[in-house]
């Protein structure tokens, strides 16, 4: 399974192959947003252009697959200009381990050399922490009716029985 180690944050987080990157580094209370983008962002659309990302391994020098899927017409439009390495979190799926730097904007063109210097460590082989699949209401019932059924109707341990 991928695991996305968060350069800036020093974390490492592992997710299910093909689920969107902002998904996962808000799960995971990384901080993907500078403070235009905590003051307003689209909240995944890809139109407020906030969830940047640097990206160490694209795949572009792997013989297998991309990290990521590949960019959106709505990132080809919005990165014009940027890195090529950069990516919106809300537009990318995880496909497999990647190393990511979030903010890129910050820190004076220091971003390739985070992405460098964190990429020298291999990432750990998952599975390392499976994600806690969504509560929802309906899994919270169908957990209670099968409490209520392991209830025992007859004699219990204590009891005696003729
Ligand atoms: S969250 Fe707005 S562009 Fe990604």
């Amino acid at each position: 399974m991928p695991v996305i180690r968060f350069v800036r944050e020093g974390l490492d987080v592992e997710c299910y192959p093909g689920e969107n990157l902002r998904e996962v580094a808000l799960r995971a209370g990384v901080e993907l947003y500078g403070l235009k983008g905590k003051l307003g962002n689209c909240g995944g659309c890809g139109q407020c252009i906030t969830c940047f990302v640097g990206v160490a391994d694209d795949g572009a020098d792997q013989t297998g697959p991309p990290a990521l899927s590949a960019r959106t017409a709505v990132e080809d439009r919005k990165l014009q200009g940027r890195p090529q390495n950069w990516r919106l979190a809300c537009q990318a799926l995880v496909e497999r381990s990647l190393v990511v730097l979030t903010r890129p904007q910050l820190g004076g063109g220091q971003g390739d050399a985070l992405l460098a210097a964190a990429s020298l460590t291999p990432l750990p082989a998952g599975p390392i922490a499976w994600p806690a699949p969504p509560e929802t209401p309906q899994a919270k019932e169908e957990e209670s009716a099968t409490a209520d059924e392991a209830e025992p109707d007859g004699p219990s341990a204590g009891d005696t029985v003729r």
